[in-house]
């Protein structure tokens, strides 16, 4: 949204504390969002169910194009696991509209934000990894990528498989985090076993432990672990690294 206003571009952020209120399962919500929209960034909720309905009505309102937000590897992703995503992707091919499917590796700001956050914080990141790397990217190229996408021609059927410039192991991701940070971190490898133990005595619900499950057999059969050029190709500049996304966040993890 940041990258589309820099641009001089009219934007709506949409999702349940957005500046417009959008709930995925309050169908009541859709009319307001998608008036006089013409491009829409469609971020995948996890329940399937209501994306072939809310692409239809964008449709009718007026949208014209489609970029989704989905995940590398989703075709060797266990059937059943990331359905969201899947189910997105068949959508906007089916919508008789203009479409592009953006597919990232692991965000960079998994560690700093989201997955991985509280588990650093407190010293320690436990997981199945198998060390393969993993080439981690900037939640801020995937916004540039997509900023074009919504706004530029000539991306039309186009699925591009984004990720940052190297592959590092989450090894060596942390070993980067903790001396930027300037505190000890562990890494620790689990096998599945081990890790789906940890995740339950966490009180991490089953759908998630077998999502997360999914997750990281991809992530070990190496499907993912070689940088894609998808950054380069849209936006003609090489994507953000690893260490200057972690000097970026530093204060995340101090
Ligand atoms: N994280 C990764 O490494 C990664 C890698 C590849 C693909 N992806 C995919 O990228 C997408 C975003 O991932 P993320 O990690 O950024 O997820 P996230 O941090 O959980 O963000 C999800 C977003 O969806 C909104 N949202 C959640 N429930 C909603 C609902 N019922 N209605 C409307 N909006 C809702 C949230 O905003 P509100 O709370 O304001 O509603 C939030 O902005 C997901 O589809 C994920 O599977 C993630």
């Amino acid at each position: 949204m940041r990258t589309l206003r820099a641009a001089g571009e009219p934007v709506r952020a949409a999702s349940r504390s957005g500046e417009v209120r959008f709930d995925w399962t309050d169908p009541d919500t859709w009319p307001a969002v998608l008036a006089g929209v013409s491009a829409v960034y469609l971020v995948a909720p996890d329940d399937p169910a209501p994306i072939p309905d809310f692409v239809k009505q964008a449709v009718q309102a007026g949208v014209g194009r489609f970029v989704a937000l989905s995940a590398r590897g989703l075709d060797h992703i266990s059937e059943g696991a990331f359905q969201g995503m899947a189910t997105a992707e068949r959508a906007v091919r089916d919508s008789g509209v203009q479409w592009t499917i953006i597919r990232p590796n692991n965000f960079s700001q998994n560690f700093s934000e989201d997955l991985w956050h509280a588990t650093l914080r407190s010293g320690r990141l436990a997981l199945p990894t198998g060390a393969v790397p993993e080439p981690f990217i900037d939640a801020q190229d995937i916004a540039d990528v997509a900023a074009v996408l919504l706004t530029s021609d000539g991306h039309h059927e186009q699925v591009y498989d984004i990720s940052g410039p190297q592959a590092f192991t989450f090894g060596e991701a942390v070993a980067t985090i903790a001396k930027a940070a300037g505190r000890e971190i562990d890494y620790v490898e689990l096998t599945p076993a081990e890790y789906q133990a940890e995740l339950r005595a966490a009180g991490v619900p089953e759908a998630f432990v077998s999502e997360l499950d999914a997750l990281f057999t991809v992530l070990r059969a190496g499907h993912n672990a070689k940088p894609a050029d998808g950054v380069r190709q849209v936006l003609g500049r090489d994507p953000v690294d690893f260490a200057g996304y972690v000097s970026k966040a530093v204060d995340a993890w101090t």
